[in-house]
């Protein structure tokens, strides 16, 4: 049987340490890397190691010692690659997902994705496009019929007027930011992105070969951009302001007043763009209002404002965003789309249209939504606002708490060992009281844990009292 490269991809590597003497495998050569396929069974040898300095990196070729056959394969990946951090919240959601597959009991706090259905009406849309036959491929930027709706929401609702040709539809909000960071961005160009951030920001700059300038921000000032904080950082090589609101992971939301300050400081700076994601602007509680940054005066010009259909519509599995901005950049991001993945879903796009149909911000299937939201946020400020110290700042958006537990690093629990950062209080929460949340420092914040408050009320219910029995010993195990 001879191994293509597409089959071994698909197989599970295994490293041996230390090289050549793993005693699980009789006849593994020394320094060696095998890989499992069925009942067969490869052995990769590394036989050289060549340093690229100028591109710092390090090509290894591997050679096949199979019983009969050899072969060589490079397995060297790009640096863009190994220059990128996998995603955190994937990874826990993957692995609680395992563990409770496994028969675990775990609470799955986690994921950022509503845990309602998509609303009936949304998905009928979507079966009747099935069944009408729109199946094909749509024009790459999305179909008129969406992008004329998408144009209609952003007039009413936030005040911007795009023409359909000013707007990109694409696989999920997700998308619609890569292609615009990788639409704008040279290399070496700095992209501003204050913390606690969006897990995927930072990773998105690096894959467009930008520098991410990390702002920190304090749950003091309810996690918002002090304007001159970035004034100071602000250089000829900022080319794009990342700001999201309401935000994930804090759910602040940013007053109309300090946008208007950020956008003062923006406008003296030619080269600067701003990133607005709005994704979670219906899921926002009053008295907040969302202010949409392309609304202010001036902005409209140098802003390119992302949304999507996946949280406020309870549609993440159905991958559908946009971005909308002046044209120039928008036909920069068709054309990355045009040869990445073409239009997004056509089944999705009806959907999507049904959705901009259910009335102003989405009508009273999205206000039912809001409202349990709001009332799981409330229960949960309560529950952490009582315990001993923990630092809290009330979300007015979105469905996270980020919530200051540092108080409790420090602590050394035996089987355990020591919880002196936000990774491990996640790991032992997941151990001691099979509670997933995410660790602050994949948002840029170490002293925070995030809580996704997107489960029911009950489910809450049961996962604070299992956080605060698993962190009461903590406390009197924090030197002091
Ligand atoms: C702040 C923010 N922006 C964008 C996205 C991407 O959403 P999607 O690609 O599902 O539309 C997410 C999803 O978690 C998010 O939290």
């Amino acid at each position: 049987m001879a191994a293509s490269t597409s089959s071994i991809s698909r197989l599970g590597f295994r490293h041996h340490q230390p090289l050549g003497t793993n005693p699980g495998s009789r006849s593994q050569p020394a320094g060696s890397v095998s890989v499992h396929s069925g009942s067969h069974c490869f052995y990769f040898k590394p036989l050289e190691a060549t340093r690229q300095s100028q591109l710092s990196r390090i090509s290894v070729v591997v050679k096949a010692e199979s019983r009969s056959e050899e072969m060589q394969v490079d397995i060297s990946l790009s640096p863009r690659v190994t220059a990128v951090k996998p995603s955190k919240t994937v990874a826990i959601t993957d692995q609680a997902t395992a563990l409770a597959q496994a028969g675990v009991p775990v609470i799955r706090l986690a994921a950022g994705e509503p845990d309602f259905d998509t609303p009936a009406v949304i998905a009928e849309a979507g079966i009747n496009a099935i069944r009408e036959g729109h199946t094909r491929y749509t024009p790459n930027a999305g179909t008129q019929e969406l992008r004329v709706a998408i144009c209609q929401k952003l007039k009413e609702e936030n005040g911007i007027s795009y023409k359909p040709d000013q707007v990109l539809v694409s696989n999920g909000a997700k998308q619609s930011i890569y292609q615009a960071i990788l639409a704008v961005c040279s290399p070496g160009d700095e992209v501003i992105i204050p913390a606690p951030f969006w897990v995927s920001y930072p990773e998105m700059a690096r894959l467009a070969d930008a520098t991410p300038v990390i702002l920190p921000t304090s749950i003091s000032e309810n996690f918002l951009l002090d304007p001159k904080q970035l004034e100071s950082k602000l250089n000829e090589k900022s080319r794009l302001l990342i700001l999201c609101s309401p935000s994930n992971p804090t759910g602040s939301v940013y007053p109309k007043k300090l946008l208007e300050e950020i956008a003062k400081i923006v406008a003296k700076h030619p080269r600067l763009l701003v990133l607005s994601d709005e994704i979670y602007e219906h899921i926002i509680y009053a008295p907040a209002t969302h202010t949409s940054f392309a609304s202010l005066p001036g902005m409209w010009e140098r802003t390119l404002t992302v949304n999507g259909f996946s949280k406020a519509f309870a549609m993440t599995g159905w991958r559908l965003g946009y971005l909308a901005g002046p044209k120039h950049f928008v036909a920069a991001c068709n054309k990355i789309q045009s040869q990445f993945t073409s239009g997004a879903s056509s089944i999705s796009q009806k959907a999507g249209v049904a959705a901009l149909g259910l009335g102003y911000a989405g009508g009273e299937a999205v206000s039912t939504m809001v409202k349990a939201f709001r009332e799981r946020r409330d229960f949960l400020i309560k529950s952490f606002g009582e315990m001993e110290g923990v630092g809290l700042s009330e979300p007015l958006g979105a469905f996270y708490l980020f919530i200051d537990f540092s108080s409790y690093y420090g602590a050394e629990v035996e089987g355990f060992g020591k919880i002196d950062d936000s990774d491990a209080l996640c790991r032992y929460l997941l151990d001691q009281a099979q509670v997933a949340l995410v660790p602050g420092v994949a948002f840029g914040d170490d002293s925070c844990i995030r809580i996704s408050y997107a489960a029911s009320l009950t489910t809450l219910q049961a996962a604070v009292e299992r956080i605060k029995k698993a962190l009461l010993p903590l406390k009197s195990a924090v030197p002091v």
